[in-house]
């Protein structure tokens, strides 16, 4: 069967039919997926009924994987997922539902703000690659902004402004801004800021984007509350309904985003509903 996309975002993003994922993937099919990837990047696969392993092989056989290490507030002996997942579940390692004030909840709920994955490490992430396994009875849809469109409607005058800044990014400023300040000193080391270019170049396209997350919490050169400030209204920009395209999940669906040209956040759901999505992710490029 014929590998078929067919889009259904505004501007970006497109579901693809004709390709089984439990299975490998043939070169062929592997280079469709990139050319899909470069043409809308947001791809949605249904009815993929995949396993860890068949997650990680498929994942595996488009580039080198990043392991979520110290990424959140589980402490090592807390994982339910082998580090080559990022656990974004609301589930313990026994697979009980987060208690409403645990802290490895609230943590996670900066998924929530508009964000794009790793920007906080000095390697961003390439590709995220989430598979739904089990979903709550309403809510959790995840929305990805097209961060090129975005760009592309800025006027001359602020692209120029915008050509060479770089931002300071830090898990950090992204709680900060749900009011979470609890961090230990470990915790405040590991989520050191680090820097990323605001206006990045894609690799394969030659296409620019704004490169934008709510981890972004100075420019460099700015004083703190003009560069936030600056940035919010960025983020307002990009993210108008017409650069968003909102995933209502499925059981079995399979979603995979760019990072480096798309934002995305995810929506509340009913805090007792377990919700079981398990992320591969690429290794990206530095930006600087
Ligand atoms: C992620 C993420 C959003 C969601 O997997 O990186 O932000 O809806 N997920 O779970
Ligand atoms: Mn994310």
């Amino acid at each position: 069967m014929p590998v078929t996309t067919r889009q259904i975002g505004p501007c970006f993003a497109a579901e693809v039919d004709g390709i089984d994922l439990t299975r490998p993937l043939s070169s062929a099919d592997v280079k469709a997926v990139h050319a899909g990837m470069d043409e809308y990047a947001v791809l949605v696969f249904h009815d993929q009924k995949l396993d860890d392993e068949q997650q990680l092989a498929f994942s595996r056989g488009l580039g080198e994987l990043e392991h979520a290490v110290g990424t959140s507030l589980r402490a090592p002996d807390e994982y339910r997922l082998p580090t080559t997942f990022a656990d974004v579940s609301n589930l313990d390692k026994d697979n009980n539902v987060f208690a409403r004030d645990d802290r490895r909840r609230l943590f996670a709920i900066g998924n929530r703000l508009w964000h794009s994955d790793s920007s906080f490490k000095v390697v961003p992430a390439k590709y995220s690659i989430l598979h739904a396994r089990a979903i709550p009875s309403k809510g959790g849809n995840t929305e990805f902004a097209d961060m090129r469109a975005a760009y592309d409607a800025l006027d001359a005058e602020t692209r120029a402004e915008i050509e060479d800044l770089i931002c300071e990014h830090s898990q950090i400023f992204s709680r900060q801004q749900l009011g979470f300040f609890d961090f230990t000193e470990e915790e405040r080391a590991r989520f050191k800021p680090v820097r990323q270019r605001l206006v990045r170049t894609h690799p394969s396209t030659g296409r620019k984007s704004l490169y934008l997350a709510s981890h972004a919490g100075g420019i460099i050169g700015w004083p703190v509350p003009e560069a936030r400030a600056f940035l919010r209204d960025l983020t307002e920009h990009a993210t108008q309904r017409q650069f968003v395209y909102a995933h209502t999940w499925r059981v079995g669906d399979l979603v995979m985003w760019d990072n480096r040209r798309t934002m995305h956040r995810a929506r509340p759901f009913p805090v007792h509903e377990p919700r079981d999505m398990r992320r591969t992710t690429l290794v990206g490029e530095a930006t600087i």
